[in-house]
């Protein structure tokens, strides 16, 4: 661990400017330098550099930060290897934090294994190129494949003789210890104690994490025999988790990011020979099904995955159940066929780069379209089948996060199975209602403690229940209409208001309040804000925003104590980053600077500007809470029960009350600027 001083020091010492500049050229325009973005494929220059607010930010696609988050995002390191990154490079000494005795040995442990690893790569590679096997078996299968030498060389292809301990004895001689040899796998050993190599007689494929670690190899055999197994792979270890890994991300991250898409291939073979043909943006799951690990690695670098599925159709049906899980994700799933039984290898070495690129873009298909027609040939007419297909569908579709790509959607499948889109509609609803339930209720319980709450009620109406009935009514009529996402997403927004107010001036002193215990008492925007919420027992939504707040609370009186300095420099990155994207101009308050006629310092306005942001925040949630309970209105189960509507509507009367005092509220209140 990296102690705090060296931290501060290598964070004082990144100059934006200078750090940037070692990947992107940059041009002076004003105070700010611009280039092009290196996370996106920019055409004009979007890139910003502010060497006063010492920060980067792109315009169109809205990466940047600080420079630690510069180095994170183009390196794809984790927030202490960017910081030895930029160590490294201003020659700054790096004091370590003294670790337990525990965390010190599982280091050792873990880097010892990465050791092993390293060293085994090499090993097999050496054989390939210059043992007398592996030239003469090894390195012809490879020709024989096509593969080109630079392509061998760049995803560190290796070969195992047929021996069965050559490896163990070379580790061994040359001082690796037995002991990670076998947590490693890549020996095991025999009863009688002695080591025996795990990969023999087999092509070497190096399985690389992330930020190109070798963490796993897998093994090819050169001859097909029914009898061996194609491929022997790595055992699951302290650095290897499978179902985490994704074979080829640590060269194909950079063209992701670029494209924005990932291809997702089955095998080693597929990933290499695309990119033999110049396609870089492509992983391999390696065999299985994906696994949640899996998809949110892929999401780091994008939300668009095109699946290429070798022709035949069986085996289709059998991936397409694991398919939903990427939909839940938010992902935009599309799906290519390749033809007759041809898979990404084999077709590429049939037809050139630019054949292959047109091919896709012109045979790249929306998954649930291909969904629809691949189980429309097989329901033809039956009508079980039909309705069956139309369920399958509804409940594939009803996991789209997105409300638009959703509907989009939606009507697409209507059309392709020539039903009234309110058919799929009814079924969507009940799949996404069981999902917002969830979701309102949780979110209840996070407001209330844990209670939903409950109204005393002994007054049943005739009128209420009608009232109900009317709101059920349009609700059902409304049926499923898409949100507009802005809408939904308002106290989000307002909550980020805040946030960025309290982590750009959250030491300043906004007002001069009379307490209880003092009178005249300096309050600063932390202070404001956490004594107004906790008032009225509110919390901010997201946890990091919590976890920023309390932070704030509790460093307010260190010496010295600047928020914006501190959440710059936290080493939780979430935060850090939080902090950079605040600072950075994505979230102007400027429509607060609109209604006076000039501009005017956010820093001389606080004294109305922190309260008028604590209503409006409330006033979202309010409303937010009062648009579920109308909603909750609307569920045929309340619908059929008086005694439910009732409780509902009450709590929707106290609510509109709490507003209506708000309001009032508001207006009353006076603080005196500072
Ligand atoms: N696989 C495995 N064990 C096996 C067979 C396959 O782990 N016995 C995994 C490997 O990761 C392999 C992937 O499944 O890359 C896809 O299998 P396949 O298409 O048979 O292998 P390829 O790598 O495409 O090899 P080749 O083209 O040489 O047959
Ligand atoms: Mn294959």
């Amino acid at each position: 661990m990296i102690d705090q001083p060296t931290v501060d020091r290598i964070i004082d010492a990144a100059q934006i400017v200078d750090v940037v500049s070692e990947f992107v050229s940059l041009k002076k325009r004003g105070v700010n330098y611009v280039g092009l973005c290196p996370f996106h494929d920019d055409k004009t220059p979007s890139f910003y550099v502010s060497p006063a607010k010492n920060l980067c930010k792109c315009f169109a696609c809205g990466k940047g930060g600080s420079a630690v988050h510069f180095v994170m995002e183009h390196e794809q390191l984790t927030y202490p290897e960017a910081l030895r990154w930029l160590a490294n490079k201003y020659h700054i000494e790096i004091k370590e934090r003294e670790l337990s005795n525990a965390e010190k040995q599982a280091q050792n442990d873990r880097e010892s294994l990465f050791v092993v690893n390293e060293f085994a790569k090499d090993y097999f590679i050496n054989i390939l190129n210059n043992h007398i096997d592996g030239k003469s078996i090894g390195m012809s299968y490879l020709r024989n494949r096509g593969m080109r030498d630079d392509i061998i060389k760049k995803f560190q292809i290796g070969y195992s003789t047929l021996t069965h301990d050559a490896i163990a004895k070379e580790a061994i001689s040359k001082g690796y210890k037995k002991e990670f040899l076998i947590k490693t796998g890549i020996c095991y050993e025999k009863e009688d104690g002695s080591l025996r190599d795990r990969f023999w007689g087999r092509i070497i494929f190096p399985v690389h994490t992330v930020t190109g670690k070798v963490v796993a190899f897998g093994g090819r055999v050169l001859n097909s025999d029914a009898k061996t197994a194609k491929y022997v792979n790595s055992p699951e270890s302290e650095i290897y988790h499978k179902s985490n890994e994704l074979y080829g991300i640590y060269f194909a991250k950079q063209s992701i990011i670029k494209q924005n898409k990932c291809f997702l291939v089955e095998g080693y073979m597929d990933v290499i020979s695309m990119h033999q043909s110049g396609i870089e943006n492509v992983v391999a799951s390696s065999g299985t099904s994906l696994t949640p690990g899996q998809i949110k690695l892929l999401h780091r670098f994008t939300e668009n995955i095109t699946l290429l599925y070798d022709g035949d159709a069986a085996g289709i049906k059998a991936s397409i159940r694991g398919i939903d899980m990427l939909l839940a994700e938010g992902l935009n799933i599309k799906v290519l066929l390749l033809p007759n039984n041809e898979d990404p290898d084999s077709f590429s070495k049939k037809h050139s780069s630019s054949e292959f690129q047109r091919y896709i873009a012109e045979h790249e298909e929306n998954f649930i379209m291909f969904k629809t027609q691949l189980l429309l040939n097989d329901a033809k007419d039956d009508p079980i089948k039909r309705a069956a297909l139309i369920a399958d569908l509804a409940r594939s579709i009803g996991l789209i996060p997105n409300d638009i790509v959703r509907y989009a959607c939606l009507k697409e499948c209507a059309s392709i199975l020539n039903v009234d889109e309110r058919v799929i509609m009814n079924e969507i609803k009940k799949h996404v209602e069981q999902r917002n339930d969830k979701l309102i209720e949780d979110a209840f319980k996070q407001k209330n403690g844990g209670n939903i709450p409950s109204i005393d009620d002994n007054s049943k109406t005739e009128e209420v229940q009608a009232a109900a009935a009317n709101i059920a009514n349009e609700i059902q009529y409304q049926s499923y209409i898409p949100e507009v996402e802005r809408e939904k997403l308002l106290f989000y927004q307002k909550e980020q208001m805040l946030i960025q107010t309290l982590i750009r001036h959250g030491e300043k002193v906004m007002c001069i309040i009379d307490t209880e215990e003092t009178k005249e008492y300096p309050m600063t925007v932390i202070e404001y804000i956490a004594s107004d919420l906790k008032q009225d027992d509110i919390q901010f939504h997201n946890p990091i925003h919590r976890k920023v707040l309390s932070e704030a609370c509790s460093h307010l009186h260190d010496n010295g104590f600047i928020c914006e300095r501190y959440f710059l420099a936290h080493p939780d990155p979430e935060i850090s980053r939080l902090a950079a994207d605040m600072l950075s101009s994505r979230y102007q308050l400027s429509k607060y600077h609109a209604k006076s006629q000039k501009i005017v310092e956010d820093e001389e306005r606080l004294f109305e500007l922190v309260p008028h942001l604590i209503t409006d925040f409330k006033f979202a949630i309010l409303q937010e809470e009062m648009k579920h309970t109308l909603q909750a209105l609307g569920k045929p189960e309340v619908v059929s029960d008086a005694e439910k509507s009732i409780k509902i509507m009450e709590h929707y009367k106290e609510l509109s009350e709490i507003q209506k005092e708000m309001a009032k509220r508001a207006g009353d209140r006076v603080v005196l600027k500072a």
